[in-house]
Protein backbone atom coordinates (compact mmCIF):
# COMPACT_ATOMS: atom_id res chain seq x y z
CA UNK A 1 0.00 0.00 0.00
CA UNK A 2 2.81 2.50 1.36
CA UNK A 3 4.59 1.64 -1.93
CA UNK A 4 1.88 2.09 -4.21
CA UNK A 5 1.00 5.93 -2.74
CA UNK A 6 5.06 6.31 -2.82
CA UNK A 7 4.75 5.76 -6.58
CA UNK A 8 1.63 7.76 -7.51
CA UNK A 9 3.16 10.71 -5.10
CA UNK A 10 6.69 10.37 -7.56
CA UNK A 11 4.33 10.52 -10.77
CA UNK A 12 2.42 13.31 -10.16
CA UNK A 13 5.93 14.56 -9.06
CA UNK A 14 7.16 14.09 -12.25
CA UNK A 15 4.16 15.51 -14.32
CA UNK A 16 4.19 18.93 -12.72
CA UNK A 17 7.57 19.22 -12.93
CA UNK A 18 7.57 18.21 -16.84
CA UNK A 19 4.39 20.87 -16.62
CA UNK A 20 6.29 23.60 -15.43
CA UNK A 21 9.38 22.72 -17.63
CA UNK A 22 7.74 23.22 -20.68
CA UNK A 23 5.71 26.22 -19.37
CA UNK A 24 8.74 28.78 -18.39
CA UNK A 25 11.02 27.45 -21.76
CA UNK A 26 8.04 28.52 -23.32
CA UNK A 27 8.22 31.93 -21.57
CA UNK A 28 11.46 32.11 -21.36
CA UNK A 29 11.73 32.18 -25.29
CA UNK A 30 8.06 34.35 -25.93
CA UNK A 31 7.43 31.47 -28.22
CA UNK A 32 3.67 32.38 -28.56
CA UNK A 33 2.59 29.28 -30.34
CA UNK A 34 3.95 25.99 -31.44
CA UNK A 35 6.89 26.17 -33.73
CA UNK A 36 5.36 23.30 -35.33
CA UNK A 37 3.29 24.22 -38.83
CA UNK A 38 0.07 22.64 -38.83
CA UNK A 39 -0.89 21.55 -42.27
CA UNK A 40 -4.31 23.55 -42.83
CA UNK A 41 -1.94 26.84 -43.53
CA UNK A 42 -0.15 27.64 -46.65
CA UNK A 43 2.97 28.56 -45.25
CA UNK A 44 4.58 29.51 -41.99
CA UNK A 45 6.17 33.00 -41.29
CA UNK A 46 8.51 34.36 -38.39
CA UNK A 47 8.74 37.86 -37.67
CA UNK A 48 11.85 38.43 -34.82
CA UNK A 49 11.81 42.00 -33.57
CA UNK A 50 14.07 44.12 -32.01
CA UNK A 51 12.04 44.02 -28.50
CA UNK A 52 9.07 41.90 -28.35
CA UNK A 53 6.36 44.52 -26.59
CA UNK A 54 7.81 47.48 -28.25
CA UNK A 55 4.88 49.82 -29.07
CA UNK A 56 6.26 50.36 -32.60
CA UNK A 57 6.79 46.56 -32.93
CA UNK A 58 3.36 45.67 -31.95
CA UNK A 59 2.39 47.82 -35.23
CA UNK A 60 4.48 46.09 -37.44
CA UNK A 61 3.46 42.60 -35.80
CA UNK A 62 -0.31 44.03 -36.39
CA UNK A 63 0.39 44.99 -40.35
CA UNK A 64 1.93 41.14 -41.22
CA UNK A 65 -1.05 39.38 -39.25
CA UNK A 66 -3.39 41.05 -41.47
CA UNK A 67 -1.17 40.17 -44.36
CA UNK A 68 -1.05 36.81 -43.23
CA UNK A 69 -5.03 36.63 -42.82
CA UNK A 70 -5.52 37.27 -46.41
CA UNK A 71 -2.64 34.20 -47.12
CA UNK A 72 -3.54 32.07 -44.87
CA UNK A 73 -0.27 32.32 -43.18
CA UNK A 74 0.16 30.94 -39.61
CA UNK A 75 2.64 33.48 -38.20
CA UNK A 76 4.64 34.21 -35.54
CA UNK A 77 6.05 36.86 -33.57
CA UNK A 78 9.36 36.10 -31.58
CA UNK A 79 11.59 38.79 -29.90
CA UNK A 80 13.34 39.82 -26.97
CA UNK A 81 12.22 41.33 -23.65
CA UNK A 82 14.62 43.44 -23.70
CA UNK A 83 16.86 44.81 -27.11
CA UNK A 84 20.09 42.46 -27.30
CA UNK A 85 21.46 41.53 -30.48
CA UNK A 86 22.51 37.91 -28.73
CA UNK A 87 18.59 36.91 -28.15
CA UNK A 88 17.95 38.08 -31.51
CA UNK A 89 20.26 35.89 -33.00
CA UNK A 90 19.36 33.37 -30.84
CA UNK A 91 15.70 33.71 -32.45
CA UNK A 92 16.71 33.58 -35.66
CA UNK A 93 18.51 30.10 -35.40
CA UNK A 94 15.55 28.69 -33.50
CA UNK A 95 13.21 29.31 -36.47
CA UNK A 96 15.49 28.01 -38.67
CA UNK A 97 16.28 24.50 -36.36
CA UNK A 98 12.14 24.87 -36.67
CA UNK A 99 11.83 24.68 -40.60
CA UNK A 100 9.70 27.29 -40.72
CA UNK A 101 8.84 28.12 -44.54
CA UNK A 102 10.10 32.07 -44.00
CA UNK A 103 11.67 34.43 -41.59
CA UNK A 104 11.43 38.15 -41.36
CA UNK A 105 13.87 39.82 -39.17
CA UNK A 106 15.12 43.56 -38.00
CA UNK A 107 18.39 43.57 -40.25
CA UNK A 108 21.55 43.22 -37.51
CA UNK A 109 24.93 44.33 -38.20
CA UNK A 110 26.96 41.03 -37.40
CA UNK A 111 28.99 38.65 -39.14
CA UNK A 112 27.00 35.90 -37.20
CA UNK A 113 23.57 37.58 -38.52
CA UNK A 114 25.20 37.07 -41.91
CA UNK A 115 26.07 33.67 -41.46
CA UNK A 116 22.64 32.49 -39.75
CA UNK A 117 20.94 34.04 -43.08
CA UNK A 118 23.30 32.15 -45.47
CA UNK A 119 22.97 29.12 -43.11
CA UNK A 120 18.81 30.13 -43.62
CA UNK A 121 19.05 30.34 -47.49
CA UNK A 122 20.93 27.35 -47.93
CA UNK A 123 18.19 25.28 -46.04
CA UNK A 124 15.46 27.13 -48.37
CA UNK A 125 14.01 29.45 -45.85
CA UNK A 126 14.00 32.85 -47.28
CA UNK A 127 14.99 35.50 -45.08
CA UNK A 128 14.12 39.43 -45.37
CA UNK A 129 14.68 42.05 -43.22
CA UNK A 130 11.94 44.73 -41.77
CA UNK A 131 12.83 47.66 -40.26
CA UNK A 132 16.51 47.45 -40.33
CA UNK A 133 18.42 46.11 -43.48
CA UNK A 134 21.35 44.30 -43.52
CA UNK A 135 23.04 44.65 -46.97
CA UNK A 136 26.28 43.25 -46.52
CA UNK A 137 24.33 39.55 -45.76
CA UNK A 138 22.31 37.70 -48.35
CA UNK A 139 18.56 38.68 -47.31
CA UNK A 140 16.42 38.35 -50.50
CA UNK A 141 14.69 41.94 -49.84
CA UNK A 142 14.31 45.05 -47.16
CA UNK A 143 11.23 45.95 -46.65
CA UNK A 144 11.17 49.21 -44.21
CA UNK A 145 11.95 53.01 -44.42
CA UNK A 146 15.03 54.92 -46.29
CA UNK A 147 16.63 55.48 -43.05
CA UNK A 148 19.50 57.77 -44.43
CA UNK A 149 16.85 59.84 -45.85
CA UNK A 150 14.90 59.88 -43.01
CA UNK A 151 17.71 61.25 -40.79
CA UNK A 152 18.22 63.82 -43.88
CA UNK A 153 14.61 64.96 -43.36
CA UNK A 154 15.22 65.16 -39.64
CA UNK A 155 18.09 67.56 -40.01
CA UNK A 156 16.35 69.77 -43.02
CA UNK A 157 13.52 69.96 -40.35
CA UNK A 158 15.62 71.45 -37.91
CA UNK A 159 17.10 73.68 -39.84
CA UNK A 160 13.62 75.21 -41.55
CA UNK A 161 11.96 75.32 -38.04
CA UNK A 162 14.81 77.02 -36.25
CA UNK A 163 16.83 80.15 -36.31
CA UNK A 164 20.40 81.51 -34.70
CA UNK A 165 22.63 79.44 -32.73
CA UNK A 166 21.54 75.60 -31.94
CA UNK A 167 23.25 73.40 -30.22
CA UNK A 168 21.47 69.89 -30.95
CA UNK A 169 21.38 67.13 -28.32
CA UNK A 170 21.13 63.80 -30.11
CA UNK A 171 18.75 60.59 -28.89
CA UNK A 172 19.68 57.84 -30.21
CA UNK A 173 17.76 53.86 -29.65
CA UNK A 174 21.41 51.90 -29.84
CA UNK A 175 24.54 53.05 -31.21
CA UNK A 176 25.03 49.58 -32.93
CA UNK A 177 21.69 49.51 -34.62
CA UNK A 178 22.48 50.76 -38.10
CA UNK A 179 18.92 51.95 -38.51
CA UNK A 180 19.69 54.23 -35.68
CA UNK A 181 23.11 55.30 -37.25
CA UNK A 182 22.22 55.82 -40.91
CA UNK A 183 19.44 58.20 -39.24
CA UNK A 184 22.15 60.09 -37.10
CA UNK A 185 24.43 60.14 -40.28
CA UNK A 186 21.80 61.69 -42.62
CA UNK A 187 21.31 64.22 -39.79
CA UNK A 188 24.31 65.34 -39.25
CA UNK A 189 24.67 65.17 -43.36
CA UNK A 190 21.83 67.48 -43.83
CA UNK A 191 23.08 70.02 -41.02
CA UNK A 192 27.09 70.02 -42.08
CA UNK A 193 26.30 72.93 -44.06
CA UNK A 194 24.85 75.27 -42.04
CA UNK A 195 27.25 76.71 -39.62
CA UNK A 196 24.48 77.99 -37.33
CA UNK A 197 23.69 74.58 -36.19
CA UNK A 198 25.97 72.42 -33.83
CA UNK A 199 26.35 68.79 -32.52
CA UNK A 200 26.77 68.60 -28.88
CA UNK A 201 26.91 65.65 -27.88
CA UNK A 202 24.60 62.26 -28.44
CA UNK A 203 23.06 59.62 -26.24
CA UNK A 204 21.92 55.94 -26.31
CA UNK A 205 18.34 54.99 -24.66
CA UNK A 206 18.39 51.39 -25.13
CA UNK A 207 15.20 52.30 -27.24
CA UNK A 208 13.13 52.79 -23.48
CA UNK A 209 11.57 55.91 -22.71
CA UNK A 210 13.51 55.60 -18.85
CA UNK A 211 16.86 55.23 -20.94
CA UNK A 212 16.05 58.66 -23.03
CA UNK A 213 15.19 60.09 -20.29
CA UNK A 214 18.80 59.26 -18.21
CA UNK A 215 20.36 59.98 -21.84
CA UNK A 216 18.75 63.65 -21.76
CA UNK A 217 19.37 64.13 -18.25
CA UNK A 218 23.15 63.67 -19.17
CA UNK A 219 23.41 65.51 -22.38
CA UNK A 220 21.97 68.49 -20.45
CA UNK A 221 24.38 67.91 -17.99
CA UNK A 222 27.34 68.35 -19.65
CA UNK A 223 26.05 70.28 -22.23
CA UNK A 224 23.89 73.19 -20.68
CA UNK A 225 23.54 75.33 -23.60
CA UNK A 226 21.97 73.23 -25.10
CA UNK A 227 18.89 74.28 -27.54
CA UNK A 228 17.67 71.64 -29.56
CA UNK A 229 17.31 67.65 -29.12
CA UNK A 230 16.50 64.81 -31.86
CA UNK A 231 15.15 61.59 -30.75
CA UNK A 232 15.87 58.80 -33.48
CA UNK A 233 13.58 55.69 -32.62
CA UNK A 234 10.07 55.81 -31.24
CA UNK A 235 9.85 56.26 -27.71
CA UNK A 236 13.15 58.94 -27.63
CA UNK A 237 10.76 62.09 -28.16
CA UNK A 238 8.91 60.87 -25.37
CA UNK A 239 11.95 60.74 -22.57
CA UNK A 240 14.07 64.48 -24.48
CA UNK A 241 10.45 65.84 -23.52
CA UNK A 242 10.15 65.04 -20.14
CA UNK A 243 13.27 66.53 -18.75
CA UNK A 244 13.30 69.40 -20.42
CA UNK A 245 10.05 69.92 -19.68
CA UNK A 246 11.56 69.62 -15.88
CA UNK A 247 15.05 71.35 -16.65
CA UNK A 248 14.46 73.73 -19.04
CA UNK A 249 11.01 75.29 -18.53
CA UNK A 250 11.61 78.96 -19.17
CA UNK A 251 12.79 78.41 -22.87
CA UNK A 252 12.18 74.68 -23.94
CA UNK A 253 14.44 73.29 -26.47
CA UNK A 254 13.18 72.77 -30.07
CA UNK A 255 12.34 68.84 -30.45
CA UNK A 256 12.19 66.78 -33.20
CA UNK A 257 11.16 62.99 -32.25
CA UNK A 258 10.71 59.89 -34.70
CA UNK A 259 7.72 57.98 -35.40
CA UNK A 260 3.96 58.52 -34.15
CA UNK A 261 2.86 56.76 -31.45
CA UNK A 262 -0.25 58.24 -29.46
CA UNK A 263 1.75 59.44 -26.73
CA UNK A 264 4.19 61.53 -29.47
CA UNK A 265 1.08 62.78 -31.37
CA UNK A 266 -0.46 63.54 -28.22
CA UNK A 267 2.61 65.93 -26.73
CA UNK A 268 2.66 67.39 -30.66
CA UNK A 269 -0.66 68.47 -30.44
CA UNK A 270 -0.03 69.96 -26.81
CA UNK A 271 2.66 72.28 -28.64
CA UNK A 272 5.25 69.91 -26.27
CA UNK A 273 7.64 68.57 -29.35
CA UNK A 274 7.70 70.62 -32.41
CA UNK A 275 8.19 67.48 -35.61
CA UNK A 276 8.13 64.11 -35.95
CA UNK A 277 9.53 61.74 -38.36
CA UNK A 278 6.66 59.47 -39.54
CA UNK A 279 7.30 55.68 -40.77
CA UNK A 280 4.64 53.37 -41.30
CA UNK A 281 5.16 50.32 -39.33
CA UNK A 282 2.20 48.67 -40.29
CA UNK A 283 2.69 49.27 -43.74
CA UNK A 284 5.94 47.23 -42.93
CA UNK A 285 4.89 44.25 -41.50
CA UNK A 286 1.96 43.78 -44.35
CA UNK A 287 4.00 44.44 -47.38
CA UNK A 288 7.12 41.88 -45.42
CA UNK A 289 4.86 39.41 -45.75
CA UNK A 290 3.56 39.89 -49.62
CA UNK A 291 6.84 40.17 -50.33
CA UNK A 292 7.79 36.75 -48.63
CA UNK A 293 5.21 35.23 -50.09
CA UNK A 294 5.70 36.31 -53.33
CA UNK A 295 9.35 35.06 -52.77
CA UNK A 296 7.57 31.61 -51.83
CA UNK A 297 5.53 31.92 -55.29
CA UNK A 298 8.83 31.99 -57.07
CA UNK A 299 8.44 35.90 -58.30
CA UNK A 300 11.49 38.45 -56.93
CA UNK A 301 9.78 41.55 -55.81
CA UNK A 302 13.17 43.31 -55.79
CA UNK A 303 15.51 43.58 -52.85
CA UNK A 304 14.77 47.45 -51.89
CA UNK A 305 11.18 47.62 -50.78
CA UNK A 306 11.54 51.54 -48.97
CA UNK A 307 8.26 52.31 -47.07
CA UNK A 308 7.34 56.01 -46.47
CA UNK A 309 9.01 58.57 -44.71
CA UNK A 310 7.63 62.27 -43.59
CA UNK A 311 7.33 65.01 -41.26
CA UNK A 312 4.97 65.46 -38.94
CA UNK A 313 5.36 69.49 -37.98
CA UNK A 314 3.41 70.88 -35.40
CA UNK A 315 2.08 74.07 -38.12
CA UNK A 316 1.62 76.39 -35.41
CA UNK A 317 5.23 76.64 -34.43
CA UNK A 318 4.79 76.23 -30.91
CA UNK A 319 8.60 76.68 -30.61
CA UNK A 320 9.39 80.05 -28.48
C1 LIG B 1 12.80 52.00 -35.07
C2 LIG B 1 12.90 50.59 -34.55
C3 LIG B 1 13.04 50.56 -33.06
C4 LIG B 1 11.95 51.37 -32.41
C5 LIG B 1 12.21 51.42 -30.92
C6 LIG B 1 11.76 52.80 -34.32
O1 LIG B 1 11.88 54.14 -34.69
O2 LIG B 1 12.49 52.02 -36.44
O3 LIG B 1 14.04 49.97 -35.12
O4 LIG B 1 13.00 49.23 -32.59
O5 LIG B 1 11.96 52.70 -32.93
O6 LIG B 1 11.21 52.04 -30.20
Amino acid sequence: MLKKVGVTGFFALFMLNAGLMLYFGRETFQVTSNAQQPSRYSYHFVLISEEVDNEYWRLVEKGAEAASGKHNIHLDYWGPKQANNEDQLTFIDKAIASKVDGIMTQGVSSDTFNYLVNKSVQKGIPVITVDTDAPDSVRLAYVGSDNYLAGKLAGETVIKQTSGQQKVGIVTGRFEASNQQLRVKGFKDAVSSVSRIQIAGIGESNITKSGAIQATYELLKNHRDITAFYGTSALDGLGISQVASLYQQKKRPFIIAFDTLPETLTLLNKHKIDATVAQYPFIMGERAVETLFAIKKGAYPGSLQYTKTDIMTNLKGSHP
